[in-house]
Protein backbone atom coordinates (compact mmCIF):
# COMPACT_ATOMS: atom_id res chain seq x y z
CA UNK A 1 0.00 0.00 0.00
CA UNK A 2 2.80 2.47 0.99
CA UNK A 3 4.71 1.28 -2.25
CA UNK A 4 1.92 2.68 -4.17
CA UNK A 5 0.35 5.67 -2.79
CA UNK A 6 4.44 6.72 -2.92
CA UNK A 7 4.35 6.12 -6.87
CA UNK A 8 0.74 7.59 -7.53
CA UNK A 9 3.13 11.09 -6.84
CA UNK A 10 4.30 10.05 -10.26
CA UNK A 11 1.73 8.34 -11.84
CA UNK A 12 -2.37 7.67 -10.70
CA UNK A 13 -2.15 3.78 -9.57
CA UNK A 14 -5.67 2.43 -9.66
CA UNK A 15 -6.04 -0.14 -6.61
CA UNK A 16 -8.99 -1.97 -7.24
CA UNK A 17 -12.09 -1.92 -9.99
CA UNK A 18 -15.29 -3.33 -10.25
CA UNK A 19 -18.44 -2.79 -12.53
CA UNK A 20 -21.26 -1.19 -11.52
CA UNK A 21 -24.54 -1.16 -13.88
CA UNK A 22 -25.34 2.37 -12.15
CA UNK A 23 -21.34 4.18 -12.07
CA UNK A 24 -20.61 2.01 -15.06
CA UNK A 25 -17.28 1.66 -13.24
CA UNK A 26 -15.97 2.20 -9.67
CA UNK A 27 -12.60 2.58 -9.38
CA UNK A 28 -10.27 3.59 -5.83
CA UNK A 29 -7.01 5.08 -6.76
CA UNK A 30 -3.72 7.12 -5.71
CA UNK A 31 -3.49 10.42 -7.30
CA UNK A 32 -0.45 12.37 -5.72
CA UNK A 33 -0.55 10.11 -2.43
CA UNK A 34 -5.02 10.95 -1.54
CA UNK A 35 -6.76 7.84 -2.04
CA UNK A 36 -9.91 9.10 -4.37
CA UNK A 37 -13.14 7.00 -5.81
CA UNK A 38 -13.90 7.51 -9.42
CA UNK A 39 -16.59 6.39 -11.80
CA UNK A 40 -16.62 5.54 -15.21
CA UNK A 41 -16.39 9.46 -16.16
CA UNK A 42 -16.44 11.22 -13.50
CA UNK A 43 -15.15 12.29 -10.08
CA UNK A 44 -17.26 10.48 -7.23
CA UNK A 45 -15.51 11.45 -3.84
CA UNK A 46 -12.55 12.97 -2.21
CA UNK A 47 -10.58 15.02 -5.06
CA UNK A 48 -12.54 17.95 -6.76
CA UNK A 49 -15.98 16.58 -5.48
CA UNK A 50 -14.95 16.70 -1.55
CA UNK A 51 -13.12 20.55 -2.65
CA UNK A 52 -16.70 21.47 -4.14
CA UNK A 53 -18.73 20.39 -1.15
CA UNK A 54 -16.52 21.88 1.12
CA UNK A 55 -16.83 24.79 -0.50
CA UNK A 56 -20.66 24.85 -0.30
CA UNK A 57 -20.47 24.31 3.56
CA UNK A 58 -18.28 27.16 3.83
CA UNK A 59 -20.94 29.76 2.26
CA UNK A 60 -23.40 28.18 4.47
CA UNK A 61 -20.69 29.22 7.18
CA UNK A 62 -18.62 26.15 9.17
CA UNK A 63 -19.73 27.68 12.10
CA UNK A 64 -22.75 27.29 11.52
CA UNK A 65 -23.02 23.85 10.07
CA UNK A 66 -21.03 23.10 13.42
CA UNK A 67 -23.59 24.22 15.55
CA UNK A 68 -26.54 21.74 13.75
CA UNK A 69 -27.78 18.41 14.91
CA UNK A 70 -28.92 16.56 12.35
CA UNK A 71 -27.64 16.35 8.29
CA UNK A 72 -28.63 14.28 5.79
CA UNK A 73 -26.54 13.34 3.20
CA UNK A 74 -28.53 11.62 -0.39
CA UNK A 75 -25.26 10.00 -2.16
CA UNK A 76 -22.88 8.95 0.34
CA UNK A 77 -20.32 7.17 -2.13
CA UNK A 78 -16.62 7.25 -0.31
CA UNK A 79 -18.31 9.47 2.14
CA UNK A 80 -15.87 12.63 1.50
CA UNK A 81 -18.34 15.11 2.92
CA UNK A 82 -18.89 13.11 5.51
CA UNK A 83 -15.43 13.17 6.40
CA UNK A 84 -14.89 16.92 5.53
CA UNK A 85 -18.27 17.02 8.12
CA UNK A 86 -16.57 15.05 11.37
CA UNK A 87 -12.76 16.24 10.60
CA UNK A 88 -12.36 19.27 9.04
CA UNK A 89 -15.60 21.21 10.92
CA UNK A 90 -16.12 19.00 13.77
CA UNK A 91 -19.61 18.82 13.78
CA UNK A 92 -20.42 16.18 16.25
CA UNK A 93 -24.01 15.74 15.76
CA UNK A 94 -25.74 13.02 13.74
CA UNK A 95 -25.11 12.23 10.14
CA UNK A 96 -27.77 10.09 7.96
CA UNK A 97 -26.13 8.80 4.94
CA UNK A 98 -28.36 7.24 2.03
CA UNK A 99 -27.06 5.34 -0.77
CA UNK A 100 -28.65 3.20 -3.19
CA UNK A 101 -25.82 0.68 -4.13
CA UNK A 102 -24.61 -1.28 -1.59
CA UNK A 103 -21.47 -2.15 -3.49
CA UNK A 104 -20.31 1.73 -3.33
CA UNK A 105 -21.00 0.95 0.80
CA UNK A 106 -18.85 -1.89 0.86
CA UNK A 107 -15.86 0.08 -0.74
CA UNK A 108 -16.36 3.21 1.48
CA UNK A 109 -16.00 0.64 4.34
CA UNK A 110 -12.91 -1.13 2.67
CA UNK A 111 -11.09 1.82 1.52
CA UNK A 112 -12.01 4.78 3.48
CA UNK A 113 -13.29 3.28 6.86
CA UNK A 114 -16.58 4.90 6.63
CA UNK A 115 -17.52 2.15 9.45
CA UNK A 116 -15.34 3.88 12.18
CA UNK A 117 -17.67 6.68 12.13
CA UNK A 118 -19.35 6.10 14.54
CA UNK A 119 -22.16 8.88 14.52
CA UNK A 120 -22.83 8.02 10.73
CA UNK A 121 -25.78 6.10 9.95
CA UNK A 122 -26.02 4.31 6.44
CA UNK A 123 -29.09 3.59 4.75
CA UNK A 124 -28.88 1.58 1.69
CA UNK A 125 -31.80 2.65 -0.31
CA UNK A 126 -32.70 4.85 -3.53
CA UNK A 127 -33.12 8.98 -1.71
CA UNK A 128 -36.23 9.71 -3.00
CA UNK A 129 -38.06 6.37 -1.64
CA UNK A 130 -36.20 7.99 1.98
CA UNK A 131 -37.23 11.16 1.61
CA UNK A 132 -40.84 10.20 0.89
CA UNK A 133 -41.32 8.17 4.04
CA UNK A 134 -39.05 9.49 6.52
CA UNK A 135 -40.50 11.00 9.98
CA UNK A 136 -37.43 13.23 11.11
CA UNK A 137 -36.60 16.50 9.93
CA UNK A 138 -33.05 17.62 9.61
CA UNK A 139 -31.13 20.87 10.23
CA UNK A 140 -28.64 20.65 6.69
CA UNK A 141 -29.73 18.22 3.86
CA UNK A 142 -26.78 17.67 1.18
CA UNK A 143 -27.82 16.32 -1.99
CA UNK A 144 -25.37 14.47 -3.89
CA UNK A 145 -26.69 12.31 -6.17
CA UNK A 146 -25.09 10.82 -9.64
CA UNK A 147 -25.37 7.87 -11.33
CA UNK A 148 -21.90 8.52 -13.64
CA UNK A 149 -22.61 12.08 -14.61
CA UNK A 150 -26.18 11.76 -15.15
CA UNK A 151 -28.48 13.13 -12.48
CA UNK A 152 -31.99 11.81 -11.83
CA UNK A 153 -34.81 13.60 -13.33
CA UNK A 154 -36.87 13.44 -10.16
CA UNK A 155 -33.89 15.81 -8.21
CA UNK A 156 -34.97 18.68 -10.28
CA UNK A 157 -39.14 17.92 -10.27
CA UNK A 158 -41.14 20.15 -7.66
CA UNK A 159 -42.57 17.38 -5.57
CA UNK A 160 -39.07 16.68 -4.66
CA UNK A 161 -38.22 20.25 -3.70
CA UNK A 162 -41.28 20.59 -2.17
CA UNK A 163 -40.32 17.40 0.23
CA UNK A 164 -37.04 18.15 0.97
CA UNK A 165 -38.28 21.45 2.07
CA UNK A 166 -40.99 20.25 4.54
CA UNK A 167 -37.91 18.19 6.08
CA UNK A 168 -35.89 20.80 6.66
CA UNK A 169 -35.66 22.59 10.10
CA UNK A 170 -36.13 26.23 10.87
CA UNK A 171 -32.52 28.30 10.22
CA UNK A 172 -31.90 25.04 8.29
CA UNK A 173 -30.14 24.43 4.69
CA UNK A 174 -30.18 22.78 1.68
CA UNK A 175 -26.76 22.57 -0.58
CA UNK A 176 -27.15 20.48 -3.82
CA UNK A 177 -24.62 19.90 -6.38
CA UNK A 178 -25.39 19.78 -9.46
CA UNK A 179 -23.19 19.36 -12.87
CA UNK A 180 -23.47 21.48 -16.16
CA UNK A 181 -22.63 19.24 -19.05
CA UNK A 182 -25.11 21.16 -21.76
CA UNK A 183 -26.66 24.33 -22.22
CA UNK A 184 -30.05 22.21 -21.48
CA UNK A 185 -28.35 21.50 -18.00
CA UNK A 186 -27.88 24.99 -17.81
CA UNK A 187 -31.55 25.78 -18.85
CA UNK A 188 -32.49 23.53 -15.88
CA UNK A 189 -30.91 24.90 -13.16
CA UNK A 190 -32.06 28.34 -14.11
CA UNK A 191 -35.43 26.97 -14.07
CA UNK A 192 -34.87 25.40 -10.84
CA UNK A 193 -33.65 28.41 -9.15
CA UNK A 194 -36.35 31.11 -10.96
CA UNK A 195 -39.19 28.85 -10.40
CA UNK A 196 -38.02 28.53 -6.35
CA UNK A 197 -40.90 30.65 -4.21
CA UNK A 198 -41.23 28.69 -1.23
CA UNK A 199 -42.03 31.37 1.47
CA UNK A 200 -39.06 31.35 4.15
CA UNK A 201 -37.22 30.31 1.74
CA UNK A 202 -33.86 31.86 0.32
CA UNK A 203 -31.86 30.23 -2.86
CA UNK A 204 -28.64 31.06 -4.79
CA UNK A 205 -26.44 29.73 -6.85
CA UNK A 206 -22.35 29.35 -5.65
CA UNK A 207 -20.38 30.53 -8.53
CA UNK A 208 -18.41 27.76 -10.11
CA UNK A 209 -15.34 26.63 -9.33
CA UNK A 210 -15.05 23.37 -11.29
CA UNK A 211 -15.77 23.97 -14.51
CA UNK A 212 -19.35 21.70 -14.44
CA UNK A 213 -20.57 22.29 -11.09
CA UNK A 214 -23.09 24.30 -9.79
CA UNK A 215 -23.74 24.41 -5.91
CA UNK A 216 -27.39 25.71 -5.06
CA UNK A 217 -28.04 26.61 -1.81
CA UNK A 218 -31.69 26.59 -0.12
CA UNK A 219 -31.67 28.32 2.91
CA UNK A 220 -34.95 28.67 5.15
CA UNK A 221 -35.32 31.83 6.79
CA UNK A 222 -37.46 30.50 10.14
C1 LIG B 1 -20.87 11.92 -6.33
S1 LIG B 1 -21.27 10.47 -5.48
C2 LIG B 1 -21.56 11.06 -3.82
C3 LIG B 1 -20.30 11.59 -3.17
C4 LIG B 1 -20.40 11.81 -1.67
N1 LIG B 1 -21.44 12.76 -1.34
C5 LIG B 1 -19.10 12.25 -1.07
O1 LIG B 1 -19.08 13.29 -0.39
O2 LIG B 1 -18.09 11.58 -1.25
C6 LIG B 1 -22.90 10.11 -6.04
C7 LIG B 1 -23.54 8.91 -5.37
O3 LIG B 1 -24.97 8.95 -5.59
C8 LIG B 1 -25.42 7.60 -5.55
N2 LIG B 1 -26.80 7.53 -6.07
C9 LIG B 1 -27.22 7.58 -7.35
N3 LIG B 1 -28.58 7.53 -7.44
C10 LIG B 1 -29.03 7.47 -6.16
C11 LIG B 1 -30.34 7.42 -5.58
N4 LIG B 1 -31.44 7.43 -6.33
N5 LIG B 1 -30.43 7.35 -4.23
C12 LIG B 1 -29.32 7.33 -3.44
N6 LIG B 1 -28.06 7.39 -3.94
C13 LIG B 1 -27.91 7.47 -5.27
C14 LIG B 1 -24.38 6.88 -6.39
O4 LIG B 1 -24.42 5.47 -6.20
C15 LIG B 1 -23.09 7.56 -5.90
O5 LIG B 1 -22.52 6.80 -4.87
Amino acid sequence: MMFKKLISYLIPVTIFLSKSSLSKSLEVTWVKGKLILDSENTNYSYGDLQDILRLGLKEIGFAKVKSMDEVLVLGVAGGSVVKTLVDEINFDGKITGVEIDPSVIDIANKFFKLNEISQLDIIVEDAFEYILKTKNTYDLIIIDIFQDTKMPNFLFESYFVNRICTLINDYGAVLFNTMLLSDNDNKRNEKYVNDFDLANFKIRTIPRVEQHNELIVIEKQM
